[in-house]
């Protein structure tokens, strides 16, 4: 079957994927052979979730058992209570202690590696060695005072230092928040705030194709509006010069080496907080989800287990490209995998450092057996060409996995034919931050695949796609995605917010969790994501709030008013654009100096993913009469498309024309 024949017969949603069976056959065995043991675990996890999950759960280790698997008190889910355990001995000292001490818990390759990407640093760190330097780097941040519930701020690049701080938190009880590094400064300064850190973990410097991203640089900036924090750690990493300041920072290099390698872990009561993540939400205001401890454990491990087959001392190679300030990294770079016994692979830079091979070359050195990236990387790759993947022994990889977005059925088909050698499974995983672990996806060698879709759930989540006042939709009909039982990942709510947790996930529809996605089932029950229904953009599988560049555009006070929209991207899948009313005093020079400006306004503000990718000028927003800006209108400008919005309410018609006519 040629490539193009595969891409017009996906453009049908008829063309299923049987599941691999040459899958099955490179695995010593499967944990779900087939879609009779699927339908057998999900009819069992949803009517019995006690046991089902209570079963799974004795699988780990547990310093006092629980009393209760689930007390549901809609919207507040408490598992596994009475229960207490550590996620870091679970993830770690429990596989040490199973007589895996030896075996390469950590593999990591750094980004600079000569001029064809041949000789990059690589470090092996067995789990006995992780157990090591978790513990020095636990008892560090008791010596600077951390007691079990304070919030531990970690900001570095991608080094298994990061992982190693990571868990060090979870050992010791301080909940983490990990902030991805590629955000500026004040995202710096509204989380730390927020979670009311006193304590950043950082790196002088992150490599990124090449160039130094300042880390130290950044918190320095932040700190100039945090006079609460008062320990700083700094992790050499580029050799950058960065200012010390005395009393608040100190090297890892000098404050870790002379910390024991011994530390118990603190018993934490299951629901106790785990960590923090912040993402995006409809506001301004990024919201902090709060993990626990219990479930998050149970249910990463479990579907990291199901979904990926993961098999302790099958040689499985697990690489997971995301970086661990996303949840994915949380989860499934760390956590999950690791709880696993499976070797998990880090590394540290762009895809193209030094070249646009770099994955391929790094897949084929390691012979990474399960790859794991997001559909935005995939249509890279593809930009890029097939020659390069081509040019590489990718065999050793068995199984692919996609996360972030929805994966499209072109992207699809090039990533099973030349990453996946014609034969490997794509696990297209739908989940989110609030959901801890995947909530939609197919099992390896047990669901039909359809290109473009999630496929099912997993086994004990109850996913429907209802109308807004909550009726189940028939198949085929577009609408809102839901689940109505709880998980034992899910969110245990917005830290310092109760109010927009119940209101943003459990208020619209009583009882229900909304997810913030429109999907659609199909005739055979397999889900597929239609994209947001709020005001969150998924740029490149990033989530970020159409309010947080607005409100970065008129605080650059270059503009006076801002509408952000998504507009179809090539690569990015979501693009950001930008129509801005500029302040009186640029308005006669509303040209591409301003547009720059603007630009590197955002970047220096948010980050580099919120730049946005147009940016139009206009005189006014189009506006209802009630003072609503028309986005849906505004959408159909950015894309091209003539509107299909009722303009009846639109306050000045004019705006609409001149909006078509101003140039990019
Ligand atoms: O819109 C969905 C999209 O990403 C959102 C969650 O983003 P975040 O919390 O940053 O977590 C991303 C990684 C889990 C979802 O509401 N999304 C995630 N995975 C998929 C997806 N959309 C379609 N298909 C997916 N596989």
């Amino acid at each position: 079957m040629t490539s193009t024949s595969n891409i017009q017969s996906v453009q049908s949603e008829s063309a299923v994927y049987a599941p691999s069976s040459h899958f099955a056959k490179a695995m010593p065995s499967l944990h779900v052979p087939d879609m009779a043991t699927y339908e057998k675990l999900h009819t069992q996890a949803l009517n019995n979730p006690e046991n089902f999950w209570g079963d799974i759960a004795k699988e780990f280790h547990w310093y006092k058992p629980w009393n209760t698997v689930l007390e549901w008190n809609c919207p507040d889910a408490k598992w596994f209570s009475g229960g207490t355990t550590n996620a870091c001995f679970n993830a770690v000292d429990r596989l040490v202690a199973n007589g895996q001490g030896d075996d390469v818990a950590i593999l990591w390759e750094g980004e600079p590696a000569g001029d064809n990407g041949d000789t990059p640093e690589i470090r092996k760190i067995t789990y006995k060695e992780l157990q090591n330097e978790v513990s020095r780097v636990a008892n560090t941040l008791k010596r600077m005072g951390v007691r079990k519930g304070d919030v531990v701020t970690l900001y570095m690049g991608m080094v298994p230092e990061l992982a190693f701080a990571v868990l060090a938190c979870a050992r010791i009880g301080a909940p983490h928040s990990v902030i991805f590094g590629g955000f500026a400064a004040s995202a710096i300064v509204d989380r730390v705030h927020d979670a009311k850190s006193k304590v950043i973990v950082t790196c002088d410097g992150a490599w990124r194709r090449g160039s130094i991203v300042p880390l130290k640089e950044n918190v320095d900036k932040a700190c100039e509006q945090l006079p609460e924090v008062k320990n700083i750690v700094v992790l050499k990493r580029v050799g950058n010069s960065i200012n010390m300041k005395s009393g608040r920072d100190q090297w890892w290099h000098d404050a870790v080496a002379k910390e024991t390698t011994s530390c118990a872990c603190e018993e934490m009561e299951a629901e106790e907080l785990l960590f923090l993540l912040y993402t995006s939400g409809s506001t301004g205001k990024p919201k902090g989800i709060r993990h626990t401890t219990g479930g998050y454990m149970i249910y990463t491990a479990h579907t990291a287990k199901l979904t990926f087959n993961l098999l302790p001392r099958a040689g499985q190679i697990f690489w997971c490209t995301a970086d661990i300030g996303w949840i994915t990294g949380h989860s499934y770079v760390i956590y999950g995998i690791l709880a696993n016994g499976v070797t998990t692979f880090m590394y540290e830079g762009a895809p193209n450092a030094p070249k646009e091979d770099r994955f391929w070359r790094i897949v084929q050195r390691h012979k990474i057996t399960h790859f794991h990236t997001a559909p935005t990387a995939i249509r890279a790759f593809m930009k890029w060409g097939d020659a390069l993947p081509a040019a590489h022994d990718l065999s050793s990889v068995k199984l692919l996995g996609s996360v972030g977005e929805p994966i499209n059925p072109e992207a699809w088909m090039w990533y099973r034919e030349k990453i996946g050698g014609d034969c490997c499974p794509i696990m297209d995983t739908f989940w989110q931050t609030e959901s801890g672990g995947h909530l939609i996806t197919p099992l390896p060698g047990c669901t039909p695949m359809k290109p473009g879709s999630c496929t099912l759930p997993f086994p004990g989540v109850d996913a429907a796609i209802v109308d807004e006042q909550g009726n189940e939709l028939p198949a085929n009909s577009g609408g809102l995605l839901v689940i109505r039982k709880p998980w034992p990942g899910m969110l245990r709510g917005i830290h310092g917010d109760r109010e927009r947790y119940i209101e943003t996930y459990w208020g619209k529809i009583p009882g229900m969790y909304l997810a913030g996605d429109g999907a659609r089932r199909d005739g055979d029950g397999f889900f597929w994501i239609m994209g947001r229904i709020d005001d969150v953009l998924n740029v490149s599988g990033h989530r970020l709030g159409t309010a947080e560049v607005e409100s970065s555009l008129v605080g650059s006070k270059l503009v006076v008013e801002a509408a952000v929209v998504g507009m179809p991207h090539e690569i990015k899948g979501t693009g950001i654009a930008a129509f801005c009313v500029p302040h009186p005093d640029y308005a006669h020079a509303a040209d591409d100096a301003l547009r720059q400006k603007l630009m590197l306004h955002v970047t220096n503000d948010i980050g580099a993913i919120a730049r946005p990718d147009m940016i139009r000028f206009t005189t006014g927003l189009p506006k209802t009469r009630s003072g609503k800006i028309m986005r849906r209108l505004l959408r159909d400008v950015a894309a091209g498309k003539e509107t299909t919005q009722d303009v009846t309410t639109l306050e000045d018609f004019n705006v609409l024309a001149k909006l078509r006519e101003s140039d990019e």
